[in-house]
């Protein structure tokens, strides 16, 4: 078997590249990735030198492209990771989302047609179904709300490629899970940038009242779930993957900061993202029914995991945040009442 995994230099692409390696001795993996910022090849440093893994530097929007690898290495199926991944950033900006997540998936689409790809699995996100009141939790046959810039990106590529399924009976399947927390996370993202922010005696800056409330998956979890549904799913069908820990960002921060020993005195409330979703929750009942999948990882257990990784890994975190990290921070927290960070 041989996959063609996007975006298998970020986050939850490269979480997925090292687990599928360790799990199928016998599957090839060719990783294509453009190495945005969010990309960053020492996330995939234990991997140097696995001949059974060829990294690519690329873009999913070059059509091109995309086709010559799919023939040349005899590519089985896609799991497309690659994507502008944060929503602050699509608030400030947000044509490359609609590139990268939309046109990119379109390209990889039709590569795949023409190609006669075996499988296709878009890899998505909760945020398709918008926000949550106090009771209730999303399914699968929840109407699609997206409510940013980054969601409705994401919205946009699942419909395409149902309708890839719908009119060419090409094998899709679409997973949608909840917020990620783990080892080599960019810390733009909530877990490390508290953690990083704490470990270095820095504000935490809390949006809004905090309120706001997350169902966390360890990122292990989710690539157990898609190497799954990759093998076990049925095409045309979407699974929900969750956590089960609804949690609200200042409970998620006091976490953190019990751990490490600091002050709550750390925690700056700042001015609140724009349309604000306030609460996601997965039901991932017909992942449990009909593949036999459950989060293991309790979060008590894998955030003290997660901010011991980030402890031990300075080198890794200091090489980004001493980069464009400085600006994108300053103009992130600056213009919300935050000190510079420096
Ligand atoms: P990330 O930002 O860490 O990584 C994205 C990767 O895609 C980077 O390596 C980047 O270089 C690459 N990329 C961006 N544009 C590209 C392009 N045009 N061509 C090729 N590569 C490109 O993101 P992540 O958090 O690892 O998320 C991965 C996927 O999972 C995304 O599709 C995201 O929507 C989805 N997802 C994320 C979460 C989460 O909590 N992080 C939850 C559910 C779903
Ligand atoms: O739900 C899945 C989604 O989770 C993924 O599809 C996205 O790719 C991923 O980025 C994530 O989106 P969120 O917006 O939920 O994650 P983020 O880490 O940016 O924020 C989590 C919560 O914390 C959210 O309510 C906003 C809040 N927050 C975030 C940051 C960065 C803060 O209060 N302060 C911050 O500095």
């Amino acid at each position: 078997m041989t996959l063609l995994v996007t975006g298998g230099a970020g986050f939850i692409g490269s979480n997925f590249v090292m687990f599928m390696l360790r799990r199928y001795p016998e599957y090839r993996i060719v990783n294509l990735d453009k190495l945005t910022y969010a990309g960053n090849l020492e996330n995939l440093t234990e991997i140097q030198g696995n001949l059974r893994h060829t990294f690519l530097q690329g873009d999913i929007c070059d059509a091109q492209l995309v086709y010559e690898i799919l023939e040349r290495y005899h590519v089985d199926a896609i799991v497309n990771f690659a994507a502008e991944s944060h929503v602050d950033r699509s608030i400030l900006e947000a044509i490359e989302f609609v590139r990268t997540n939309v046109e990119g998936t379109g390209v990889l689409l039709e590569a795949a047609k023409r190609h006669r790809l075996k499988k296709f699995l878009q890899v998505s996100t909760d945020e398709v179904y918008g926000s949550l009141g106090p009771e209730g939790k999303f399914v699968e046959s929840t109407p699609l709300h997206p409510n940013s810039p980054y969601a409705s990106s994401k919205a946009s590529a699942d419909l395409l490629a149902l309708a890839y399924h719908h009119t060419f009976g090409l094998p899709i399947m679409i997973t949608r899970c909840s917020n990620n927390y783990g080892p080599y996370q960019f810390p733009e993202k909530l877990i490390p940038l508290m953690i990083l922010n704490a470990m270095t005696d820095k504000p935490l800056p809390v949006y809004g009242d905090g309120g706001n409330i997350r169902d966390w998956i360890h990122v292990d979890d989710h690539c157990a779930a898609i190497d799954l549904v990759l093998h076990e799913g049925k095409d045309g069908e979407t699974y929900n993957i969750g956590g089960n820990t609804e949690l609200r960002n200042i409970d998620v921060v006091r976490r953190i900061l019990k751990h490490l020993n600091k002050p709550e005195s750390l925690i700056q409330f700042v001015e609140d993202r724009p349309g604000h979703d306030r609460r996601y929750a997965m039901d991932a009942g017909k992942m449990d029914r009909e593949l036999g999948w459950t989060p293991r990882k309790p979060f008590d257990e894998g955030i003290v995991e997660t901010v011991e990784w980030y402890r031990r890994n300075e080198e890794w975190w200091k090489r980004i945040v001493s980069g464009e990290y400085q600006q994108y921070y300053k103009m992130m927290y600056g213009e919300r009442g935050m000190t510079s960070k420096e």
